[in-house]
């Protein structure tokens, strides 16, 4: 049995609370926020007792925390987690620094501790079923892989902000799935950005509409598409081309009543966003972490999943700015 202890009880929090619950190897002992109501609030829903982020990290009763927190906040917690020998199961990003996040991965293994970055959307059914085929070879040796992703509405500006930009905010999701399925790492991004849906994301020096490519050693090339804005849903698709065929995930829709009439053919709109898209996702991380943590064996992805791509997306951001293609560094 893992004892768990939530630290961050926000919109993500309570989606892995909820998952812990539901695996029967697992136990929710506590949840923490610096913000009491959602603590209590937190609590109440699950059933467990508040505690504070101190008490959590050095508890006797508690094996593993999960940090869910501000991006922020999660360098801190990792140190103090890691001294406390807790397993420890961070979100992504870890850090908004690769400078800072190789910091963490030096904590880390010193203590030894187990570590996994939350890049949730290796566990969607749906990505993880055409990955492994492509691991098996089905469609020969990789060429080109398309990604797709569309939010249905840009957060508020508070949020984007703190988030470090679109590249390492929302594409790093994107840019992880690129080296999940590409088979070697990238080697060069280049990148371009406007802003077309909200002009307050422009006067906070972001923006909301951006593409990539990367290209590897052997001149596998991945292009990538981010918008703020989508209006049929959570546009979420992944395409990948090799030598001897392709592979591809379309949207997952609402329903799949489809209606014909004098018209033509209609379908229902993509799901809302990414908390229902990837829901199944969500619980199979978590699963993958318990299972991994009681087995002894290493979770995955590791802080070095997540160094990686925190580096394609500081390099994405480098290109957007300077609009040349960057390197990544080995
Ligand atoms: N993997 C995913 O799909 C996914 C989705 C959303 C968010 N995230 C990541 O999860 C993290 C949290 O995002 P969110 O959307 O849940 O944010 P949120 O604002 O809804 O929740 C964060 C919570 O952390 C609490 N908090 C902040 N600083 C704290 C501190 N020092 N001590 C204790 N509690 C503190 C806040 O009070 C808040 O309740 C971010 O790193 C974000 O990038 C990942």
């Amino acid at each position: 049995m893992l004892r768990i202890g939530i630290l961050g009880c926000g919109r993500i929090g309570q989606v892995h609370a909820s998952s812990i619950q539901q695996i029967s190897r697992a136990k929710l002992i506590a949840v923490a926020d610096a913000s009491v109501s959602a603590a209590e609030a937190g609590a109440q829903r699950f059933g467990v007792e508040v505690r504070s982020v101190a008490d959590i990290l050095t508890a006797s009763d508690i094996d593993a925390v999960v940090i869910a927190t501000s991006t922020a906040t999660h360098f801190d917690m990792i140190h103090a987690a890691s001294a406390s020998r807790k397993a420890i199961f961070c979100e992504k990003p870890i850090d908004l620094s690769s400078e800072r996040v190789r910091i963490c991965i030096d904590e880390i293994e010193r203590s030894g501790v187990p570590f996994m970055t939350a890049f949730n959307q290796r566990f969607d059914p749906h990505f993880a079923a055409l990955r492994e085929r492509v691991v098996n070879g089905e469609i020969g040796n990789v060429e080109t892989v398309c990604i797709t992703s569309r939010d249905p509405a840009p957060p508020p500006v508070s949020y984007i902000e703190g988030s470090g930009g679109l590249f390492r905010d929302m594409m790093i999701h994107d840019l992880d799935m690129a080296r999940f399925v590409l088979g070697e790492e990238p080697a060069q991004v280049f990148a371009v950005g406007s802003n077309l849906v909200d002009p307050s994301i422009g006067a906070a020096g972001d923006v909301d509409t951006a593409a990539v490519i990367l290209t590897t050693p052997n001149g596998r090339v991945c292009q990538i598409t981010n918008s703020r804005r989508s209006t049929y849903g959570y546009d979420k698709r992944l395409e990948v081309h090799g030598s001897k065929g392709m592979l591809r995930v379309s949207n997952v829709l609402e329903n799949l009543v489809e209606s014909a009439g004098n018209a033509g053919f209609e379908r229902a709109r993509a799901q809302p966003f990414f908390l229902e898209r990837f829901g199944a996702a969500y619980l199979a991380e978590m699963m993958h972490f318990v299972d991994a943590v009681t087995s002894g064996s290493k979770p995955t992805p590791d802080a070095q999943d997540g160094l990686r791509a925190q580096m394609i997306a500081d390099a994405a951001t480098t290109s957007w700015r300077e609009g040349r293609p960057i390197p990544i560094e080995d």
